[in-house]
C-alpha cells in the first residue's frame, strides 16, 4: 500500500492546535516521564493537577527515588493503578543507581525500566530525547486504522506491530516528537471515538481512505468484549472511640498491598454484618446502612455494600487511626 504523507498537514496543525501541556512547555526526561506514566491510564485533564503537585514535591529523579513510599502513594491517591507509581520510584532508584540520577537517552534502555513499555519508551525517547521512534497509543491506533480503512482486529499483535511499521515510515526523521504527540491529540480531540469524529477540522481528511468511503465509524476493528466479573462486598466502616479501623491488603490482585476499609465477601444483611464483627471480638453498640457504591475496574466490578458500625474494642487485626492518622493514610 502507498501511504499518504501525512507529515506536512499534521505538523502544520499541531503547530496551530497543540493543547498546551505543563510537561510540553518544559520537556525535560523526568517530566515527560511522569507525565508518560500518569497518563497511561487517566485523561489528561484528569492527570494535570496531580502532575503539577506531583513536580512540585518531587521536583528531581533522585528526590522520588528517597521519597518515603507512604508519601509517595499519596500524592498519587485518586489516579488508580497503583503499580504505576511503585515502578516509577523502583525506576527512578535504578536511574540513581546506574545513571546518575538522569533517565538512559536509548529507547532499549529506557525500556529496561520498571513501568516503562514500548509505547512509554517511544515518548520518552522521541519527546525528551528526540530518537526517531515511534509511540503508538489507542488513540493512534484509531487515526491510522480509519486513514488506511484497515478492518483487521486491532488489538492483535500482529496488527500492532504492522500499523506500528507504518507509523514508523510516516515520522518525519527531524521531528519524531511532534509527529508523536501530534497524532496523539488528532486522535484525542479530532478523530473522536464512539462515532463522533470531527472530519470537518481534521487536516488529514482529504487522504482519509475511510472518510472517501464514508465508513470512518467503522473502525477500528476489535472482536466482542468479555463481560467483568461482577463481585459482591461489604465495607464496615467501623467507629470506636473517635478511631476507625483501616485494614492492609495481601500482596497479590488489585489494590494489593494498599490500605481499605475492612470488609467480607458478599453482600451482608445488617444482621450478618453484626454476626461478623462480634465475631473479631467487638462489642457491638450501633449499625447504620450507608449508601451502596459500585467500582469498576479493567476486568473487575465490585459492588459494595456498605455499614456503619459503632463498636467498643479494637481488634489488633486492624489498625486503628484518628481522623488525622486517617488522611495521612493513601486509601484508594
Ligand atoms: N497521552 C499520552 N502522552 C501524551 C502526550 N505527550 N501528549 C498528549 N497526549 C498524551
Amino acid at each position: 500500500m502507498t501511504l499518504p504523507d501525512i507529515a506536512p498537514p499534521l505538523l502544520r496543525w499541531y503547530e496551530q492546535n497543540k493543547r498546551t501541556l505543563p510537561f510540553r512547555t518544559v520537556s525535560t526526561p523526568y517530566r515527560v516521564w511522569v507525565s508518560e506514566i500518569m497518563l497511561q491510564q487517566t485523561r489528561v485533564s484528569a492527570a494535570l493537577p496531580y502532575f503539577e503537585r506531583f513536580m512540585a514535591e518531587l521536583p528531581t529523579v533522585a528526590d522520588l527515588a528517597a521519597c518515603d513510599p507512604e508519601r509517595l502513594h499519596k500524592l498519587w491517591e485518586g489516579l488508580g493503578y497503583y503499580s504505576r507509581v511503585r515502578n516509577l520510584q523502583k525506576a527512578a532508584r535504578a536511574c540513581v543507581e546506574q545513571y546518575d540520577g538522569q533517565l538512559p537517552g536509548y529507547f532499549e534502555e529506557l525500556k529496561r525500566l520498571p513501568g516503562v513499555g514500548e509505547y512509554t519508551a517511544g515518548a520518552i525517547g522521541s519527546i525528551a530525547f528526540g530518537l526517531p521512534v515511534t509511540a503508538v497509543d489507542g488513540n493512534v491506533f484509531r487515526v491510522m486504522t480509519r486513514l488506511t480503512a484497515d478492518s483487521s482486529d486491532v488489538t492483535s499483535p500482529e496488527t500492532k506491530k504492522r500499523i506500528t511499521a507504518l507509523v514508523q515510515d510516516l515520522q518525519p526523521e527531524d521531528r519524531p516528537g511532534d509527529f508523536n504527540q501530534a497524532m496523539m491529540d488528532l486522535g484525542a480531540t479530532v478523530c473522536l471515538p464512539n462515532g463522533v469524529p470531527k472530519c470537518g477540522s481534521c487536516p488529514l481528511s482529504a487522504l482519509c481512505e475511510s472518510r472517501r468511503l464514508g465508513s470512518m465509524t467503522e473502525f477500528p476493528v476489535r472482536p466482542p468484549k468479555k463481560p467483568r466479573k461482577k463481585e459482591d462486598k461489604t465495607v464496615l466502616i467501623l467507629f470506636s472511640e473517635n478511631k476507625t479501623a483501616l485494614h492492609k491488603r495481601g500482596n497479590t490482585g488489585v489494590l494489593k498491598n494498599l490500605w481499605e476499609f475492612p470488609n467480607a465477601e458478599g453482600a451482608l444483611t445488617e444482621k450478618e454484618a453484626e454476626i461478623w464483627c462480634a465475631e473479631k471480638g467487638m462489642k457491638l453498640l450501633r449499625t447504620e446502612r450507608l449508601p451502596s457504591y459500585q467500582h469498576v475496574f479493567t476486568h473487575v466490578e465490585w459492588k459494595l455494600s456498605c455499614y456503619g458500625v459503632w463498636v467498643s474494642g479494637q481488634p489488633e487485626e486492624f489498625l486503628w487511626l484518628d481522623l488525622e492518622g486517617l488522611e495521612q493514610r493513601a486509601v484508594p
